[in-house]
């Protein structure tokens, strides 16, 4: 049974006269990863700091495992682990040795609590390092380790894949998903790239100019975006598109054919464009940029 871990009821924020936010509503769940998908400037790291508390809302409510953050503050808290500005870490000392500082803060840390979470992120062989001596990616384990040792129902990551490559957001993504698939976590992210959110998600909202615009699977963001055919048979092509699956295609200017169905009905199409011996040369997915999907979905709204 998954536990609504968070919910955002009409957020506002306000910041100098400035509606900064305006009126978010959210929902997360016990063992979802949700993305927090938008453009610079958009209230993504304004939207996590109200709800850990580091800055007020201007109206509205946030309820963490049931406790309202404004009237049970510290019950509320106690579920939530986070990452939003660099998460502090002695450089000088070993990893471990800042997992025990903290620990000593918290009640009721073990250290087989400790080995199980360095564990949960893949640091053993390098926990009794230095932290000057880890990469980014690392640093990054060893601040997931701190937030979640106290076992917190709700993880809040801003920006978490900043810096890391392919590689590295790969494994990260593995991480979070243990998290949240394996210890029941809800775990929040953010990011303004669509490819790391659509890598690492379940579920994405996107926020425009301080407003969610539309929360939605992921499955469903790729269906929007489209696959592409390159093929040497096109108007084959696009009526097996059109008349075995139909589905609306578009015959675009570099000769490929872009047509919007499941990523689960790609392989059938491979199948019967191999029958049909149209020369497929190459599928791939339409990578739209966030800047188009926006487009997409506000109709043509400007962009700022
Ligand atoms: N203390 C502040 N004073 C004035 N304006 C602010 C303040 N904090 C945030 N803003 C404004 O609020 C808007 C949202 O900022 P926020 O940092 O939440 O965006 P973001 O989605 O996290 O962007 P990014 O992807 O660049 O991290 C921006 O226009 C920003 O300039
Ligand atoms: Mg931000």
């Amino acid at each position: 049974m998954s536990e609504l871990v968070l919910e955002l009821r009409n957020v506002h924020k306000a910041i100098k006269g400035k509606k900064i936010i305006k009126g978010i509503n959210l929902e997360l769940f016990s063992g979802e990863v949700l993305g927090f998908l938008g453009p610079n400037g958009s209230g993504k790291t304004t939207t996590l700091r109200m709800i850990v508390g580091l800055i007020r809302m201007t109206k509205g409510e946030v309820f963490i495992a049931g406790h309202s953050i404004e009237k049970d503050f510290v019950k509320a808290m106690k579920n939530v682990g986070c990452i939003i500005e660099n998460p502090e870490m002695y450089d000088y000392l070993s990893g471990w040795e800042n997992l025990k500082i903290l620990a000593s803060m918290e009640k009721g840390i073990t250290k087989e609590r400790m080995k199980e979470v360095v564990s949960l992120v893949g640091m053993e062989k390098r926990i009794d390092d230095k932290v000057y001596t880890y990469s980014l990616g690392m640093k990054q384990r060893l601040g997931i380790a701190q937030a979640i040792m106290k076992r917190p129902k709700l993880l809040i990551l801003d920006e978490p894949a900043n810096g890391l490559d392919p590689a590295g957001i790969s494994e990260f993504r593995k991480l979070i998903q243990k998290l949240a698939h394996e210890e029941s976590m809800a775990v929040l992210v953010s990011s303004h790239i669509l490819a790391e959110i659509e890598m690492m998600c379940d579920r994405v909202a996107i926020i425009k100019q301080g407003e969610v615009v539309q929360v939605t699977t992921v499955k469903n963001i790729v269906k929007d975006q489209g696959i592409i055919w390159k093929i040497k048979e096109v108007q084959q092509g696009k009526k097996i598109l059109e008349e075995e699956f139909q589905t609306a295609v578009q015959l675009k200017e570099d000769q490929t054919l872009l047509a919007f169905i499941g990523e689960d009905q790609v392989s059938m199409v491979n199948k019967r464009f191999m029958e049909a011996d149209v020369g497929l040369l190459y599928v791939n997915k339409n990578q739209k940029s966030l800047e188009d999907l926006f487009l997409a979905l506000t109709a043509g709204d400007e962009i700022v």
